[in-house]
């Protein structure tokens, strides 16, 4: 079977695509731990060690290796500071990457590092996995083009070893929202076809505080014959029930309910299904649902994750 390793693992959407594809993880870690809980709960074949990547001398050899490592600093959602020493655990990644010597690696992160401010850091990393020995190709995705009913753009850094003498292709998508008369690719589920089937007032699995001025300065809410808003990990943001009634906006950065009737958040679970996850996804009762939205909205849309990993040449 092909192996893999896991680092920045998170609750696990990178190994739950793998998994679907027929590697086995053979370590996964991160230094939440709440994150390792959801993990082991749905995956529990997996070593996750729980602890800073720093503190991590040795890994297992694998044929691949996956990282997302975090992304505070250039995200939407996050400070936006690419001097934040957090920006720089890349350097982790690429120490593993010269220890374990994998076939091929794959790298998410957020669209947002290619912008100006933090390019350098982008073209630091691509440098180091190339003097690292591999042949690296980058690319923003959109994970609707592969089937996830949200609008998520995250950009993948995939490298093959150079002595391989491959090439990666990313993939062409999967799925089409409008199906022209020739196209017979499958469309991408609405919110409907995700999450039609769950039940509308899941208590105590949603976000209930206030809708303060800032979650209103924006129109947080869509249809159900549309796709999701990105599933963020902050539960405060996190996007509206297509249950709640329309937002109309008021003016630039200031948007209203329509009619006073229930509003409410995306559940944790939802937001799981949103993203790919099993809708009998395990979350443990370890923690409250701040930190279980958190891992849901800091993973990798496994389907996509799935998608890129599939391209890979056979190579193992
Ligand atoms: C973007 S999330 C990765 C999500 C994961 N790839 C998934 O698909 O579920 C980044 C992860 O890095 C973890 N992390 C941050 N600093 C770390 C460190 N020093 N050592 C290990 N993990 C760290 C965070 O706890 C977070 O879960």
């Amino acid at each position: 079977m092909r192996t893999a390793v896991s680092l920045f693992t998170g609750c696990g959407g990178s190994d739950a695509g793998l998994s679907t594809c027929g590697f086995e993880v053979l370590m996964a870690n991160d230094v939440l731990a709440y994150a390792k809980d959801v993990y082991e709960a749905n995956m529990p074949e997996t070593d996750y060690r729980l602890g800073d990547i720093r503190k991590i001398k040795s890994f297992p050899k694998a044929d691949l290796l996956v990282g997302c490592y975090p992304c505070q600093g250039f995200s939407q959602a996050g400070v936006r500071d690419p001097s934040r020493s957090i920006n720089y655990l890349y350097r982790e990644f690429d120490r593993a990457l010269r220890q374990i010597k994998p076939k091929a690696f794959i790298v998410e992160n957020v669209a947002g590092m290619r912008r100006a401010d933090s390019i350098h850091l982008y073209e630091n990393q691509l440098r180091r996995f190339r003097l690292a020995g591999y042949k690296v190709k980058a690319k923003v995705l959109s994970a609707i083009d592969y089937g996830v009913p949200q609008e998520r753009m995250r950009l993948f850094f995939v490298g093959i070893r150079s002595d391989l003498g491959e090439t990666y292709e990313f993939p062409e998508p999967t799925h089409v929202q409008l199906s022209s008369s020739d196209d017979t690719r499958p469309f991408v589920p609405t919110l409907k076809d995700a999450i039609g089937h769950l039940p509308e007032w899941p208590t105590g699995e949603y976000d209930e505080q206030p809708f303060h001025w800032y979650y209103l300065s924006r129109n947080r809410r869509r249809g159900w014959h549309e796709v999701s808003k990105t599933i963020v990990a902050n539960s405060r943001h996190v996007p509206l029930h297509p249950i709640s009634p329309v937002l109309t906006r008021l003016h630039t950065d200031s948007w209203k309910f329509s009619s006073d009737a229930p509003a409410r958040r995306l559940s944790y679970r939802e937001a799981a299904v949103i993203q790919g996850f099993s809708d009998r996804m395990k979350f443990p009762d370890t923690c409250g649902i701040a930190l279980r939205y958190r891992v849901v909205g800091n993973a990798v849309p496994p389907p996509l994750f799935a998608a890129v990993a599939r391209t890979i040449p056979d190579i193992w």
